[in-house]
């Protein structure tokens, strides 16, 4: 008998990110030629968070690599939830940035939704205004949070159709979950949101033709959530520093790495298990991280080419 063996498509977030960065330079150039200026990008980054320091350290060095304007704005770590709008405010008169971008998590002492709220809706890169939220919410035009947004856009390039197939969405974040299944239902995906106190978890994911798991939990979606030839998108950046947890999750080469390192950077899935099961899957690292930075990119073009009447 012949042995047919699945082999999975790996969705190469890399790939992808590489393709819109190039779809990027000639619009960043259509600003310059028509405003006189690039595009601009103010990041905030409060206290000093070593995650936090190098996401913003990507976004920015990316702005650079595209020819856009970039400053972060470091305040320390104490800084009052009314310093904090102040500076907020400041960026949302200044004509020549297009997009405000305030890294998350903030200090407990900050009122987040207070600062989101402050955020000129026109430049809210990230999508997290309640105006751009609510944009999403009707299907209207509007900035799109960039990590479920470059999911769509990987999922399109990739031609997986999304139009009448089950999406269970696992987590319920405003940053990943709630506007991924918006996304999803605007392609006419049928979508289920699940989260930490949905009945029989396993068994509804493995209803799924698409399965985006966005928890934060280290592999914790393993076979048993995965119907065979699922689509699988790993949202989650783990780093586990367990060595008992690594052996749990790789049996194979990483481990090594693992040993070397004495750290391994892990997603929501169990990667050996989505290997095995699905027929197309976003690997960790090298799938959907490089696509959030480039539609942050995208995004703040396409703010400047909003606000300066190129469309
Ligand atoms: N922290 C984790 N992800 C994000 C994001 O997409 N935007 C911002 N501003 N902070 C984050």
């Amino acid at each position: 008998m012949v042995n047919l063996k699945f082999v999975p498509q790996i969705l190469d977030g890399n790939r992808v990110r590489d393709e819109i960065k190039a779809e990027c330079r000639p619009r960043v150039d259509r600003v310059i030629d028509h405003a006189g200026r690039p595009p601009g990008l103010a990041v905030v980054l409060v206290g000093e968070n070593p995650a936090s320091q190098v996401y913003v350290r990507s976004k920015t060095k990316t702005a650079g690599e595209l020819g856009i304007y970039n400053e972060t704005i470091a305040p320390p770590a104490n800084i009052s939830t009314d310093q904090l709008l102040a500076i907020v405010r400041e960026l949302n008169e200044r004509p020549e940035i297009d997009g405000i971008l305030v890294q998350l998590p903030l200090p407990k002492q900050i009122d987040e939704a207070r600062i989101l709220l402050a955020v000129a809706p026109e430049k809210d890169v990230d999508g997290f205004h309640p105006c751009n939220v609510g944009l999403l919410a009707t299907g209207r035009p509007g900035l799109r949070p960039c990590t479920p947004a470059g999911i769509i856009e990987l999922l399109k390039r990739y031609q997986i159709p999304m139009a009448g197939r089950h999406a269970v969405v696992v987590g319920r974040s405003n940053i990943v979950g709630k506007p991924m299944s918006m996304l999803l239902l605007q392609e006419n995906a049928t979508v289920t949101i699940c989260h930490s106190r949905t009945h029989d978890l396993p068994g509804v994911c493995r209803t799924a033709d698409i399965l985006v798991a966005a928890i934060g939990r280290a592999a914790m979606i393993t076979a048993d959530f995965m119907r065979a030839g699922a689509v699988v998108i790993d949202v989650g950046m783990n780093r586990v520093t367990d060595r008992g947890e690594a052996e749990r999750i790789f049996s194979d080469a990483r481990l090594a790495d693992f040993e070397k390192r004495g750290s391994l950077l892990v997603g929501d899935v169990n990667p050996q298990d989505m290997a095995r099961v699905s027929s197309a899957y976003t690997p960790v690292p090298g799938g959907v991280g490089p696509l959030t930075i480039a539609m942050l990119m995208r995004n703040t073009i396409e703010s400047a080419e909003r606000r300066t009447g190129l469309c």
